[in-house]
């Protein structure tokens, strides 16, 4: 019984068993803001596009080719034409060459909106301040987009939401410059359908540092709109490989990145390694940290069409590799959010926003979103994943279970073990064994030994005690002793006599 106990504890402990637990941590002085990412539905300005046609020989499907670059690499797959895609990359490379100051990547941080164009102002916790100031650029799939990092960037009192609620969060008045879009008419381009259906702008809600794409699901407004987003932070915790879990803190190998590691963007560099390594670029898609070459469309679906596409029961399918080496982070932290959208401005506020934007009220009502965001509690929900048990648990189990079936302890397990080790060696060694065979031999021997020389002693002095009695008796019998002294040690003393002796004589008795 005690043994299939052990069994039963130590196999729990050796298949590594973890559970999961939910606590609350209050932020007493305050909830860190996250970072926003803010992108405007349209990716590029009719000024900028006239400014590149300067010369006159960029088309509008040019134009089109190159914004689909920075598409979902699986949208422009499944998507894009593949009958005259050949013909607009060629012209595309002819109008690269006869203009070769012109990058991709510079096209697709110039094209959109500027901050000071995008954002009208901005507010945190009711206090105003100046957006421009701390946002930095970020290209995305939607084009050129806005980050504030309040937390890297701003000054103190801006890092921190200090109580719930809406107006102590932060505000965002942006507006969406709807008559920069491309429309297609006197001469311009015509207007782009990418995926996208809507107007206006998409936000993101994401941990500092990290690609507000691959981190956040992203929510949009329209114009004319008012949107509340309360927004609670879940930061998961998970056990890493050392401590029983599955997760990783580090990039793998040969990985070699500046990026925070995250499953996402490991996953991203892995699949755009292995488009590097297929054809020599990356698709924007995947190349989050911008370290390899950009794939043109063309290339993007030849390089898919031509080594990953695979058939399997007549239907067609993309095989990409499955990055195992991608683990779960062990620190993650997410926002969900809870939006309410209101529609459309009141007078008040029409009359405010043309004071703060010197723009018409046409213009305000067609084009301008506010965007709110804030933290719905002062705490926040924390998932930790910890060790289910540990050595001294499973030893202190152990050690119950020994006492309650043998009453047995340590010094009794190191004794059955010292014991089991000598049988084990006796067992193996030949020597050892005639070691053992001699020292019995030996030890039988000495006992032999000892128990004659006990005999012999016992016997030697019984011997002696008799001769010394008698050679005590033999003095009397050689001298002649005075029948007074030997009256008086031998005789009985007669209590009524005067001289104390017993007249009787003890000569019948003794014979001396
Ligand atoms: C560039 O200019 C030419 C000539 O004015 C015009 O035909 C063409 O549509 C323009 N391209 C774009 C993308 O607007
Ligand atoms: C590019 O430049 C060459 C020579 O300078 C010219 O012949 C050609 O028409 C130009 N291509 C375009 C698309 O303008
Ligand atoms: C850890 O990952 C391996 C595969 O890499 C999987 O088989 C295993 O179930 C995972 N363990 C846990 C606790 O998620
Ligand atoms: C990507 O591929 C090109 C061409 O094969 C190569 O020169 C470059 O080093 C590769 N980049 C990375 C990051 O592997
Ligand atoms: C292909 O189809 C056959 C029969 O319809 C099915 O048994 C098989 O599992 C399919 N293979 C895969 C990989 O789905
Ligand atoms: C507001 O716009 C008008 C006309 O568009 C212009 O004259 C005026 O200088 C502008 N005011 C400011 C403060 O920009």
């Amino acid at each position: 019984m005690l043994c299939f106990q052990i069994f039963v504890l130590l196999q729990m402990y050796f298949s590594k068993p973890t559970l999961s637990q939910v606590s609350f941590i209050v932020n007493e002085g305050g909830m860190d803001f996250p970072a926003v990412t803010v992108c405007n539905f349209n990716p590029i300005k009719k000024s900028y596009v006239r400014e590149l046609n300067a010369s006159g020989d960029l088309t509008g499907a040019t134009l089109e080719y190159l914004l689909q670059t920075n598409m979902d690499a699986m949208f422009v797959f499944s998507n894009l034409d593949r009958h005259n895609l050949k013909e607009t990359h060629d012209e595309a490379e002819t109008y690269f060459q006869n203009h070769t100051d012109f990058q991709i990547i510079k096209f697709l941080r110039t094209a959109g909106y500027d901050c000071g164009e995008m954002f009208l102002t901005c507010y945190f916790g009711g206090r105003r301040f100046d957006c421009c100031k701390y946002m930095k650029q970020k290209v995305t799939s939607l084009g050129k987009c806005w980050e504030l990092d309040l937390q890297s960037l701003a000054p103190e009192w801006m890092r921190k939401q200090i109580s719930p609620g809406s107006e102590s969060g932060l505000q965002l008045i942006v507006d969406a410059q709807l008559e920069e879009e491309l429309r297609g008419e006197n001469g311009d381009a015509n207007a782009i359908f990418s995926d996208i259906y809507e107007n206006g702008f998409r936000y993101y809600i994401h941990p500092p540092g990290a690609n507000a794409e691959l981190s956040s699901e992203g929510i949009s407004v329209s114009p004319s709109r008012t949107v509340y987003s309360a927004i609670k932070t879940v930061s998961h915790n998970l056990l890493n490989r050392r401590n029983w879990g599955n997760c990783s803190e580090k990039w793998p190998e040969h990985y070699n990145t500046h990026l925070y590691y995250s499953a996402s963007a490991c996953r991203a560099l892995c699949i755009a390694q292995y488009f590097n390594d297929t054809c020599g670029c990356a698709p924007f898609t995947y190349n989050v940290d911008g370290q390899k070459k950009i794939c043109a469309p063309y290339e993007s679906i030849t390089c898919m069409d031509d080594h990953m596409l695979r058939k399997l029961n007549g239907t067609d399918y993309l095989e990409l590799p499955d990055c195992t080496e991608c683990h779960m982070e062990c620190q993650s932290t997410s926002y969900t959010s809870y939006n309410s959208y209101g529609d459309g401005f009141n007078r008040g506020s029409l009359d405010w926003l043309r004071k703060i934007s010197n723009k018409s009220e046409t213009h305000i009502k067609n084009n301008v979103a506010v965007i709110n965001i804030f933290f719905l509690e002062m705490f926040y929900t924390s998932y930790s994943q910890v060790q289910a048990t540990s050595l001294t648990e499973i030893l202190s189990d152990i050690g119950g279970n020994m006492g309650m079936f043998l009453g047995m302890s340590v010094i009794t397990i190191t004794e059955l073990s010292l014991f089991f080790s000598k049988i084990f060696w006796i067992m193996v060694s030949k020597r050892r064994r005639q070691y053992m065979y001699s020292k019995k031999k030996n030890e039988k021997e000495k006992e032999q030994q000892l128990d004659d020389a006990v005999k012999e002693f016992q016997e030697r002095r019984s011997r002696r005690n008799s001769r010394e009695n008698i050679s005590s008796l033999s003095n009397y019998s050689n001298r002649i002793v005075p029948i007074e002294e030997f009256q008086k040690k031998f005789g009985y003393k007669n209590p009524n006599s005067a001289e104390n002796l017993s007249s009787c004589s003890l000569d019948s008795v003794v014979s001396v």
